[in-house]
């Protein structure tokens, strides 16, 4: 990173004066145990080295929230007006004391950090347990996850001298247990070795047993022309060693989109070790069902696969972090950004890391790229069930503020009169992290007045009443038509909602872009105004079970199970002055 040098440069020249007094150390995070799932299973190798990473306190955080706003909101006079990544800098980097108190701190006990993202306010070291254990106070030991037997080194608790405590958020990973990332949809073969090719013209008809391009376009409006603009570019990230493969791709669109070139082919971009490899029996049903639903859908839009190892980390986080960082740095930085991971309780990641996270996807925000993430597919249980909860439990980034979270609907022609249910599984709820956004602040309150008005019912007491809502937006996400390993079969998942909607976006960016305006970065700001609501069909029905309840109920207006509801293609367009 070019940045390091001088970075470094200026650590030194501030670093001064050396305390050498004794500190009173105050512990920073801890927990009482590990989480269900987890077991302590001994001491931690004396010299097996850790990397850590030290989030740092940013100097401005609300001041570029302030700026997010302004850019975002179709009502300002700076909509559209993005900020440069010099700009978003200004606002994220430590100041000049918080780099001399901590550079001092770790000069003085030996330590080389390096930073990880542009404005240095992430820091990455590499120490021994013994060391890690005496400069934080802690009890660094093996945790193993029962249920895959993976093994973690974390300790419950680490403390900080008093000094630096209003410097530092926190060190990662430390007292964070996060359970493996939640994403794969399941993979149901189709019985016969290949479908026909549903035509345009037996719809809606086919799209009632199965979802393809063909009918996201006819029920959406989405256009089928190619777009125009090769510096307009989607992103979708990929997690978990799942591999995109172009054979399948190809069959793909062999089939469910006869009228463009089938051998169109996506880019590739990697990082923290990740890959892609193109042996067609490690083809992943995540990766592939993203691929072929945006380079399936945003037609001529270049797609391109974000492809995450796990080098960094042993919990997905990093990986998360990395890849939004290296969105950061890329000038050519996709403008729309899906991602179909995600962990399915908000507590799974501690608050000071998930509110760290959160606010680098609203520095890509700022930067004028819009990020949309998959719901999640627990219902209002995070995928306990029935009888594992007894509060709901809301899921993570979908409940971040700065991102645009997508749900999920189906059943389109299951009741006269009603064209989309929202799906059962599609998860929604209200943050315990993060507090109502303004932006979404009436409409949120409008449903729970309606809860409310409906009298003493299970739900109650279950939800956080002045917490973020859940989805934004949905889109259809069952029986999705796909091809994995050369293998025709159906997925349903919000993990089909969220490219699916992606598209819709980057179809719209292409023109924006054509026309010679910005694209539409941040989105939540125009979907919950009234040009925006107006441009999506209200889904009003389904509901999200789960704690042995029926969880929250579909609604007129935004609703915890399906959102403002699904793009109208050609209103979108009007909405946005096309
Ligand atoms: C189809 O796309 C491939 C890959 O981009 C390209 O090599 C080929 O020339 C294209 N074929 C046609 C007919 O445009
Ligand atoms: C492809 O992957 C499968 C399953 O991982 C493996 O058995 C096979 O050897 C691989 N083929 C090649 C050519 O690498
Ligand atoms: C409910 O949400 C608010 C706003 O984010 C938060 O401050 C509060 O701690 C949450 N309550 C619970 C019980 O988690």
């Amino acid at each position: 990173m070019v940045l390091a040098t001088s970075f470094f440069a200026s650590l030194l020249l501030l670093a001064t004066a050396k305390l050498m007094v004794p500190r009173t150390m105050v512990v920073h995070e801890s927990r009482a145990a590990p989480p269900q799932g987890f077991v302590q299973s001994g001491a931690a190798p004396a010299e097996q080295q850790l990397t850590l990473r030290i989030a740092l306190k940013q100097n401005n955080i609300a001041g570029l929230e302030t700026e997010l706003y302004k850019v975002s909101d179709p009502a300002s006079e700076f909509y559209g007006q993005h900020l440069t990544l010099e700009e978003v800098t200004e606002f994220v980097k430590p100041t000049d004391e918080t780099l001399a108190v901590v550079s001092s701190w770790l000069s003085e006990n030996n330590i080389d950090a390096k930073p990880v993202t542009p404005a240095g306010d992430m820091l990455e070291i590499k120490i021994p347990v013994s060391q890690a254990d005496n400069l934080l106070s802690a009890e660094f030991s093996v945790f193993t996850h029962t249920k895959t037997g993976k093994t973690i080194i974390r300790t419950l608790q680490y403390s900080l001298p008093a000094p630096l405590t209003q410097h530092v958020e926190f060190f990662h990973p430390t007292t964070i247990f996060a359970p493996p990332l939640d994403a794969i949809p399941k993979f149901v073969p189709a019985s016969s070795a290949k479908r026909a090719t549903p035509g345009s013209d037996d719809l809606p008809g086919s799209c009632t047993s199965t979802m393809t391009p063909a009918c996201l376009q006819e029920l959406y409006g989405i256009p089928t022309t190619s777009a125009t603009q090769k510096s307009n570019r989607l992103g979708v990230a990929g997690f978990l060693d799942q591999f995109a493969n172009q054979e399948d791709l190809t069959e793909f669109l062999t089939n469910f989109r006869t009228d463009i070139n089938s051998s169109t082919t996506f880019g590739l971009e990697t990082l923290d070790g990740g890959s892609n490899s193109q042996n067609r029996s490690q083809a992943g049903v995540e990766a592939d069902l993203d691929i072929q639903y945006t380079v399936g859908l945003a037609t001529g839009v270049p797609v391109i696969f974000i492809s995450a190892g796990d080098d960094n980390s042993d919990d997905g986080l990093d990986g998360f972090l990395d890849m939004i960082v290296l969105l950061i740095n890329d000038p050519n930085r996709p403008s729309v950004l899906t991602t179909s991971y995600g962990f399915q309780a908000e507590t799974d990641i501690p608050l000071s890391v998930a509110i760290n996270l959160c606010n680098t996807y609203m520095q890509l925000g700022a930067l004028g790229t819009s990020v949309l993430f998959a719901s999640g597919d627990g219902g209002v249980s995070g995928g306990q069930g029935e009888d594992g909860c007894g509060d709901y439990i809301p899921a993570f980034p979908a409940t971040c503020p700065f991102i645009t979270s997508v749900g999920s609907t189906g059943g389109i022609n299951q009741n006269p009169g009603i064209n989309e249910v929202g799906s059962s599984f599609s998860s929604g709820g209200f943050s315990n992290y993060f507090a109502i956004p303004d932006y979404q602040a009436a409409d949120v309150a409008a449903y729970i007045a309606w809860l409310d008005s409906l009298g003493t019912i299970p739900e109650d007491g279950r939800y956080n009443r002045s917490g973020r809502g859940f989805p934004d937006v949905s889109a259809q996400g069952e029986n999705f038509e796909i091809v994995v390993d050369g293998q025709f079969g159906t997925v349903e998942g919000t993990s089909c909602s969220s490219p699916t909607f992606a598209s819709v976006i980057a179809l719209l960016n292409d023109e924006l872009v054509a026309a010679g305006k910005p694209v539409l970065g941040f989105l939540n700001p125009f979907l919950y105004s009234s040009a925006g609501q107006a441009a999506l069909n209200d889904v009003m029905f389904g509901d999200n079970p789960g704690c042995a309840t029926d969880g929250f109920f579909g609604h007129e207006g935004w609703d915890a199970v399906t959102g403002l509801g699904t793009p109208n293609y050609p209103a979108l367009r009007t909405a946005i002055g096309l």
